[in-house]
């Protein structure tokens, strides 16, 4: 969700007035993922990274989620959204952890989207955290070493029980993932755009479900392998 900055220093406002409509178009797009029947939807909101933004920053941050966690989370229960959060949340301040906690509870068996907020996330922090979670099968004799394998891996990342992501979008004209689902992304379409998240809208995201639409998905395969087998389903 890039560009909340610049869109409120184009305004010649602070920019946290770029955060707070950053948090508005949270909202478009999970309005257009529930309309279109898209069943997961994962948001970058905080990356372990951004700790090192200015405390001032930080800290508006803080107050702009626990103040989204008050507001928003009935209403997302009330529309059958499943809400959790990815990370490392013992960062966050005991307020934050508690509304995390009891939003995750009170919509656990919601199933109309599977809503994944990325807070105090980092792709390689949940990889080496895996791997750390594997080590202590082996070292407690659960797990033979030989018998860690693709699917041990990603069976310890975050997000274990979703499949892999069809489609990462990212605002903001940067093209890089930045420590984002590193290992969940490996086979995941990739689109880019210069529209700052706020100015997010149903046409640029229909804009991306359309180019989806359009890729050939090979997974390592030849297309004519995949054109055989999408003749044969
Ligand atoms: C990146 O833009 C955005 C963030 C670090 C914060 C995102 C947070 C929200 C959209 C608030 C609400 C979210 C939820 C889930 C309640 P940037 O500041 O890096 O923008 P820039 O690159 O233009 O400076």
């Amino acid at each position: 969700m890039d560009g909340n900055g610049r869109w409120a220093q184009r305004r010649r406002r602070p920019r946290m007035i770029g955060h707070r409509a950053g948090a508005r178009a949270v909202n478009v797009c999970i309005d257009f993922c529930l309309r279109r029947g898209i069943g997961a939807l994962t948001l970058f909101a905080f990356s372990s990274e951004n700790w090192g933004r200015p405390e001032e920053e930080v800290g508006a941050l803080m107050k702009l989620f626990l103040n989204a966690l008050e507001r928003e989370v009935d209403e997302l229960h009330r529309r059958g959204v499943r809400v959790r959060f990815i990370g490392d949340r013992e960062r966050f301040a005991p307020a934050i952890r508690d509304r995390m906690q009891a939003a995750e509870a009170l919509t656990a068996a919601n199933q109309a989207l599977d809503l994944s907020i990325a807070a105090s996330y980092g792709g390689r922090q949940d990889i080496a955290r895996a791997a750390r979670a594997l080590a202590v099968e082996v070292a407690a004799g659960r797990l033979r070493p030989e018998d860690i394998d693709e699917a041990a891996v990603a069976a310890h990342v975050a997000l274990a029980d979703l499949p892999p992501p069809d489609l990462f979008i990212r605002t903001g004209g940067d093209h890089r993932v930045s420590n984002f689902l590193l290992w969940q992304l490996a086979y995941t379409e990739l689109w880019f755009t210069e529209t700052l998240w706020p100015d997010l809208d149903e046409t640029l995201l229909q804009r991306a479900l359309d180019d989806f639409a359009q890729r050939e998905r090979r997974f390592g395969l030849t297309g004519e392998q995949v054109a055989q087998a999408g003749g044969a389903a």
